[in-house]
């Protein structure tokens, strides 16, 4: 019902608060109808998993030194067994290399040990070391969320 004693310049302004109004409402019709539309679909990051193989035994030559770079990981394998480290600075996250006496991060100069302790620069704490165990296949199974100390050795 229109105010009889508006003026003629009254009638744009309702036209446009009758408009938004209707905009808003359809706005919140399509926001909550796509909620409702995405609601049975999983929330799934698709990130890797924590646990990966990298191959079985026999793959590594004893007294090696292998980069699995797709995980970030170095595995190493002596005498007493298998090891698997981090191959991410402390620092800030990026990805150390070898070198002849440990790793070097390309980021901000930290330097590592081999036994991946930091010796210069500013990350703050030593590279993770990470469980390795058998997978029922045979294979050798890293879990990069199980840090473990270095001296976690799995014995085949
Ligand atoms: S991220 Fe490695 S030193 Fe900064």
């Amino acid at each position: 019902m229109r105010n009889e004693h508006a003026n003629a310049d009254d009638m744009p302004r309702r036209d446009f608060l009758d408009t938004a109004a209707k905009a808003s409402l359809i706005g919140v019709g399509a926001m909550t109808f796509i909620g409702v539309i995405q609601l049975p679909l999983p929330k799934v990051l698709n990130e890797p998993s924590g646990t990966f193989k990298i191959g079985f035994p026999g793959d590594f030559t004893l007294n090696s030194f292998a980069t699995v770079p797709e995980r970030n990981v170095f595995v190493v394998r002596d005498a007493s067994g298998f090891r698997a480290m981090s191959a991410i600075c402390t620092h800030l996250g990026c990805i150390v290399s070898k070198t002849e006496w440990g790793f070097n991060c390309p980021c901000h100069g930290s330097e590592f040990d081999g036994t991946g302790k930091p010796i210069s620069g500013p990350a703050p704490k030593p590279l993770d070391w990470f469980r390795v165990s058998l997978a029922p296949d045979g294979q050798l199974l890293v879990d990069s969320k199980r840090k473990v100390g270095r001296d976690h050795v799995l014995v085949v």
